[in-house]
């Protein structure tokens, strides 16, 4: 097939959050109707956070759709105002635009189900298995690149994976202002209802630029560009990393560990063995396995858990399905010392603290520049000036400049609700709860409130 085939007939997406998705060529059509990329239909996009914004059910299809869009919209852009003249001069060269494309549609494709607890718990990377995928001669992914070029699964792997020579294309998919960004940003801030995430994505559009070394964004959009800033730490702040659905992951995070001990040490004989999931309790997991997985099949295990003799398990299973969330307790170095306390609490309660308790540092860096010295290089966000000098963000912006380089977000430590009402062996323990709510209102470590559409009492 000639790479470029288009359709006889563009084939459009309606989308909620772009308007129109629009699709020319023949192999970003056949992409998208393989069965790896229809398995991202059945995984959700932000895993538990839908238990604190019931709208936040899109998927990483939708998603992954978007940021083909959004790639598209650039290299239009491109093309049509900076197009290449010759070899040296750093402006847009079309022939580049099918690679963006199936990067940009592909570079999800890895994700488990409910992604950041299922990676934390059985030690996978959604990165690696994304590249697996495509460079994998079992899949039908792999296939339909092929049809480019021998070469061509490669190609678009290694825009994934950073080390594709032209870094306007790298860019385009990973960078501080990118078409992934940019479209997780807007159609989650759509979805959950969070109306701060959205920002002027057309005039982002409009004032992206190519150069030699990348990508930069005219001088006349420093505010567009500061607006999106603004949207990403509010979104971090408001809704990535809620209390409620951090505790939703504690939760599911504690029910696969559970099952996966029952399951090593042969425990727990009438629970109906959970088959997909066999290969990740044993750390032999094929690609095969691997793509088998989806929320449903997690959710559909987590039903049956309900009835199991364990009562962990069993107990985990009905908080998760039921959405019945730890609390948590914001804390810091001062009151950390606390927490040894407040577990030996539960525990004598007759909770297992393994189960029923935990940490979770949720922090985000909403703008960074280059620092040769880190470990993770920032692509720093630049604008060209008239006269084609450039000048970094934070520099031209003092509102960026307050953020850059911070780390924000919060430490909490979360337990069961339990302790702050309780309602059983009241007279055994009185004392005990007393004592624990003690450490919640003596001011040193303070139960916080939720935001938005959440009633936390
Ligand atoms: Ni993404």
């Amino acid at each position: 097939m000639n790479q470029w085939e288009q359709l006889d007939h563009e084939k459009i997406f309606r989308d909620p959050v772009l308007g129109h998705i629009y699709v020319q060529y023949k192999v970003v059509l056949n992409l998208i109707n393989t069965a790896e990329f229809q398995r991202l239909r059945r995984v959700k996009q932000l895993g538990t956070t839908s238990f604190t914004f019931h709208g936040a059910e899109h998927s990483r299809f939708s998603h992954s759709l978007g940021v083909y869009e959004i790639t598209r919209r650039i290299c239009d852009n491109f093309q049509k105002n900076y197009p290449t003249k010759n070899k040296n001069d750093g402006l847009w060269d079309d022939s580049e635009r099918l690679v963006a494309l199936c990067a940009g549609l592909l570079h999800d494709l890895g994700h488990g189900p409910y992604s950041h607890t299922f990676e934390h718990i059985f030690d996978t990377n959604h990165e690696e298995i994304t590249q697996a995928i495509i460079t994998s001669e079992e899949t039908e992914v792999n296939q339909v690149l092929k049809t480019v070029s021998p070469d061509f699964p490669n190609k678009v792997a290694s825009v994934i994976n950073k080390t594709y020579p032209n870094e306007q294309v790298v860019q385009m998919i990973s960078s501080q202002c990118d078409a992934d960004r940019m479209d997780y940003l807007i159609r989650d801030s759509f979805n959950t209802g969070a109306q701060y995430g959205a920002f002027d994505l057309s005039r982002i559009l409009q004032v992206m630029r190519p150069y030699k070394d990348g990508i930069c964004f005219k001088i006349v959009g420093v505010h567009a560009i500061e607006d999106y800033l603004v949207s990403r730490f509010q979104m971090y702040m408001q809704v990535y990393f809620h209390p409620v659905s951090r505790s939703m992951e504690v939760i599911l995070n504690h029910l696969l560990k559970r099952s996966r001990f029952l399951f090593s040490n042969q425990k727990d004989d009438n629970q109906k063995k959970p088959d997909l999931l066999i290969p990740l309790f044993k750390n032999k997991v094929s690609l095969k396995d691997y793509l088998k997985l989806d929320d449903g099949v997690l959710n559909t295990y987590f039903i049956e858990w309900q009835d199991s003799d364990d009562e962990i398990l069993s107990d985990l299973s009905k908080r998760f399905l039921n959405r019945r969330p730890f609390k948590s307790v914001v804390y810091d170095k001062h009151s950390a010392y606390l927490i040894k306390d407040m577990k030996k609490i539960i525990e004598d309660i007759g909770f297992d603290s393994n189960y029923y308790t935990a940490t979770d540092n949720s922090f985000d860096q909403p703008y960074d520049i280059y620092d040769p010295d880190s470990n993770h290089h920032a692509t720093q966000i630049e604008f060209m000036r008239e006269d084609g000098s450039l000048v970094e963000l934070s520099e031209v912006s003092p509102i960026v400049k307050a953020i850059t380089g911070k780390l924000l977000g919060d430490k909490r430590f979360f337990f069961p609700k339990e302790m702050l009402n309780p309602n059983q062996n009241i007279d055994l323990f009185e004392e005990k709860y007393q004592y624990f709510n003690t450490f919640i209102h003596n001011g040193m470590i303070q139960t916080s409130k939720g935001e938005n559409n959440y009633d936390f009492n």
